[in-house]
């Protein structure tokens, strides 16, 4: 990989900045041309975010960083621990007007709990984004947040900014670069090597522990091509098909919920301590 500096790794001021992308990009009545055309102009940053992300999300990068992470050998964190770690995220922005990593976290949460969903469903709300802790020990943003896909066969032109796949090694390659690369038609989204991120990582900190519905909305939220655009479904089975219902479902409430109002840390919290202790040990694997 090419030597990049800091300002190349970072194009996003903050890492917000991309699900503040993914919010108006799917705000009702915006067609998809208009969100493209609009948005690479209007969003350098984001757009060389983009940039990156595609050129380097390889195979070979995926299978070092699964292999780098997927052990959970960074020690153990309650929730809160987790929780209060991302908070030292600080981004550049207003202070003042911003929401902390926490506050963010606790709206989606609230805003499933105050629809009535289940327990785990609210606790899926609260941890979902958890995995950006990746940040935190040094991976690039490219590396941690954007939009997921599958790595090991063709990426589909229903990904955001397809063209700068372009540069990816891998779209040249033999088999990587064909419609079912390394898999079976239908082999299932398990057998299914995804683009490295905060996604696929949270999964693995919470499989243990969790129900399946949870787990498939931790893994596969930032896979807009799939539960947007409904690409790839040569690989998903049915089984996958039934589950992103609850991708689905949990989807608005990770674009919409974020607002301004801040949530009351100290009221919440006694609610969250005891669905923490429903769920988890007192810490558990990172
Ligand atoms: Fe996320
Ligand atoms: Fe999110």
């Amino acid at each position: 990989m090419a030597a990049t500096t800091i300002t190349t790794n970072a194009p996003l001021k903050d890492i917000e900045e991309w699900d503040d992308f993914l919010t108006g990009r799917y705000q009702e009545g915006k067609s998809e041309e208009e969100f493209r055309q609009y948005d690479e102009q209007a969003n350098p940053g984001v757009a060389e975010f983009y940039r990156l992300n595609h050129q380097y999300q390889t195979f070979d990068y995926v299978i070092g960083k699964e292999k780098e992470y997927f052990g959970l050998n960074r020690g153990e964190k309650s929730i809160w621990e987790a929780a209060e770690f991302l908070n030292t995220l600080v981004d550049d922005s207003d202070p003042d007007t911003d929401l902390t990593q926490i506050e963010h976290l606790l709206q989606t949460s609230e805003a499933i709990r105050r629809d009535g969903h289940p327990r785990w469903f609210v606790l899926t709300g609260f941890i979902h984004d958890l995995g950006k802790v990746l940040c935190l020990w040094g991976e690039p943003q490219w590396g941690v947040v954007g939009d997921t896909f599958p790595v090991g066969c063709a990426y589909s032109d229903q990904i955001v900014f397809p063209e700068y796949f372009k540069a990816n090694p891998d779209s040249t390659h033999p088999v990587y670069s064909t419609k079912y690369g390394i898999y079976e038609p239908n082999c299932g989204l398990d057998k299914v090597h995804m683009s490295f991120g905060h996604d696929g990582y949270i999964y693995e900190v919470m499989k243990k522990y969790l129900p399946e519905e949870a787990l498939y909305m931790l893994r596969y939220h930032s896979f807009y091509a799939a539960h947007r655009q409904g690409a790839y479904r040569h690989l998903m089975n049915d089984h996958d098909v039934k589950m992103f219902e609850w991708v689905n479902k949990f989807n608005p409430y990770d674009l919409y919920s974020k607002g301004h109002t801040k949530p009351n840390l100290k009221e919440l919290k006694p609610y969250y301590d005891d669905l923490f202790a429903e769920f988890f040990p007192a810490r558990i694997s990172w």
